[in-house]
């Protein structure tokens, strides 16, 4: 196979990452890129030397040789145009989250598996150096088994208003902070603790800063609360499989500068992020082990390693870096968030038939 040619749909704030990290592959060609508002294209394709700017990315999927298409549009349009690209035979590098809910994110890997075509969602931890090194410590069997986990993430005013806002409207962005940054969270958990099955969510979530107009302060980001339909804020206490379970806090905003760190719980040690350190009993003492040679990468180095192992797949012919049916369990978690904080109880998980 020659170049891989690519088509970017979407021309927004992350457009410009996506397109940086492509035009930087030798073995890529980026030859369209399309948004619904086409100056927006026109002034990427200008930018990053792309022959072709569309306004219907209809037009970009007709393009036969167009091999792959990212999709860097807001959330609730990742499923349908996704499943569109693979219906017409290109490869899927989709942004997070995968869907705004299970069911389309289920339908994303039926087409995926119809097509035959490479289905990858940017959730770009999975190439951080760091998490890399805590799956080796968790599978080398250094917690023990782990009996708990927490994750965090958030700031204390970062509502992303940006653009059209497109995050902060129910019907572009299916939800809010648990969606937009939840999905990192929950996946690093997920994947470090192998995938158990999600059985059952006791969660809450809450709006009070992003309706609140005297939230708008000096060095926080700017939206507009009159278009504020979602949450800023989501707990919640998710049941797995095999006796282990997990806390997520998320917050967009809030009066706090953290919510704390990722850490986990084993019987033989526990793994803190922020900082990285790993607990354990060793030589009859307690010791605290930190990791100074680790490589630490800007989020940009993430990216560009994940689009990179997603060219290299559909050069290859291997499956997708980041297997889609995995991605597709932090929508079924998410589903049981928004579904136990409307309802005020624990509600079980429910995983979409594949057959
Ligand atoms: N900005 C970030 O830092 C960041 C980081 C990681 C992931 N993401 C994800 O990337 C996605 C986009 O985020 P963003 O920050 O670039 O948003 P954005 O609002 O800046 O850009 C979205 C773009 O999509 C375009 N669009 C809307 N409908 C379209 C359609 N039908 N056809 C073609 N284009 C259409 C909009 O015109 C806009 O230019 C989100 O799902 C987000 O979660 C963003």
């Amino acid at each position: 196979m020659g170049k891989v040619k690519v088509g970017v749909i979407g021309c927004g704030m992350i457009s410009g990452m996506h397109l940086r990290a492509l035009k930087s592959l030798p073995d890529v060609e980026v030859v369209a890129c399309a948004d619904i508002v086409v100056e927006r294209a026109k002034q990427r394709a200008s930018e990053f030397d792309v022959p072709h700017a569309l306004k219907d990315y209809r037009e970009l999927l007709r393009m036969d040789e167009i091999d792959a298409v990212c999709i860097c549009t807001p959330h609730a349009l990742h499923a349908p145009i996704a499943i569109e690209a693979l219906n017409a035979g290109k490869h899927v590098l989709c942004e997070k989250p995968m869907a705004t809910n299970a069911k389309d994110a289920a339908a994303m890997l039926k087409a995926a598996r119809n097509s035959g075509k490479l289905l990858e969602v940017a959730i770009r931890n999975r190439f951080s150096p760091t998490v890399q090194f805590a799956k080796r410590i968790v599978d080398d069997g250094a917690l023990g088994k782990v009996y708990y986990a927490e994750g965090s993430i958030g700031g204390r005013r970062r509502i992303p208003g940006w653009g059209d806002s497109g995050f902060i409207r129910k019907r572009t962005a299916g939800g809010g902070v648990v969606l937009d940054l939840g999905v990192y969270t929950i996946d690093l958990l997920m994947h470090l603790l192998g995938h158990p099955k999600p059985v059952s969510v006791c969660a809450i979530t809450s709006d009070a800063i992003g309706k609140n107009k005297e939230a708008i302060v000096e060095g926080g980001w700017y939206w507009e609360v009159e278009d504020f339909e979602v949450e800023d804020f989501g707990a919640a206490f998710v049941r797995l499989d095999g006796g282990t379970s997990f806390v997520l806090k998320a917050a967009w905003a809030m009066h706090l500068d953290s919510l704390g760190s990722t850490f986990l719980l084993g019987d033989k040690g526990g793994l803190r992020f922020e900082p990285f350190e790993l607990y354990r009993d060793e030589h009859g003492t307690m010791v605290t082990i930190s990791f100074p040679n680790l490589p630490r990468l800007d989020p940009y180095s993430v990216l560009m390693a994940q689009i990179s192992a997603f060219i290299d797949a559909i050069k290859q012919g291997k499956p997708s870096p980041t297997p889609p049916e995995e991605i597709m369990m932090t929508n079924v978690i998410m589903d049981a968030i928004y579904e136990s904080a409307r309802l005020g109880r624990e509600v079980k998980c429910r995983v979409p038939k594949l057959e």
